[in-house]
């Protein structure tokens, strides 16, 4: 009599539990539905890393992509432009990239970047937040006759190398910033994301 009364209330409460349980079930069914959009908006905001694929990149050309809502130019420069860097030194503000936060370790190096033929950096000038024009031409007349090719930023005149390393003399402090980036396969880099940190 006792055992059943036991028994009986041992099934009430696992009647009771299993209801609990299916409640919560359908709460977590509802969440992936929620979650398979709502990140995406999210992330977004929040600057999800891009994809770029650069495998139709040409010698000297540019391609853009966006990240964080900023423009990220992608460059594939020439050997021309390469050999040009290292004769840049002394007329640029800080040509070894010693001011940190403009780039992350991997870009601290001569070319600012991790493979020295393609350039990422953030097209967007360090002094007021204009963003520069890609000028390749070497010896452009209207940049003065000894422009080695670079990027100008028109809105007060700051320049900038094919490294994104400033000029001396501009109103823009520091080099273009170099985001974060590795790369997912030979053409394809991810913008936004250091290598192993996802
Ligand atoms: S915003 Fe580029 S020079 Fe002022």
């Amino acid at each position: 009599m006792n055992q059943d009364g036991v028994d009986k209330g041992r099934r009430r409460f696992l009647t009771a539990t299993t209801a609990v349980v299916g409640g919560v079930g359908a709460v977590f069914a509802a969440v992936p539905f929620l979650s398979s959009w709502q990140p995406s908006a999210r992330a977004q905001a929040a600057g999800a890393p891009v994809q770029a694929d650069i495998s139709k990149l040409e010698p000297g050309q540019r391609i853009n992509v966006e990240w964080r809502g900023r423009p990220v130019w992608i460059v594939r420069r020439t050997e021309d432009m390469l050999a040009r860097l290292s004769e840049l030194e002394g007329v640029l503000r800080d040509p070894n990239s010693e001011v940190e936060t403009q780039q992350p370790t991997y870009a601290q190096n001569p070319h600012r970047s991790i493979k020295p033929e393609i350039l990422v950096v953030i097209g967007i000038c360090t002094h007021l937040g204009c963003s520069p024009v890609y000028r390749p031409e070497v010896g452009a007349a209207d940049l003065g006759g000894d422009w080695p090719g670079g990027f100008f930023c028109p809105c007060h005149g700051s320049k900038f190398d094919m490294a994104g390393r400033v000029f001396s003399g501009v109103p823009a402090p520091t080099n273009l910033e170099v985001p974060p980036y590795y790369y997912i396969d030979e053409n394809t880099i991810l913008v936004g994301e250091d290598e192993g940190a996802a």
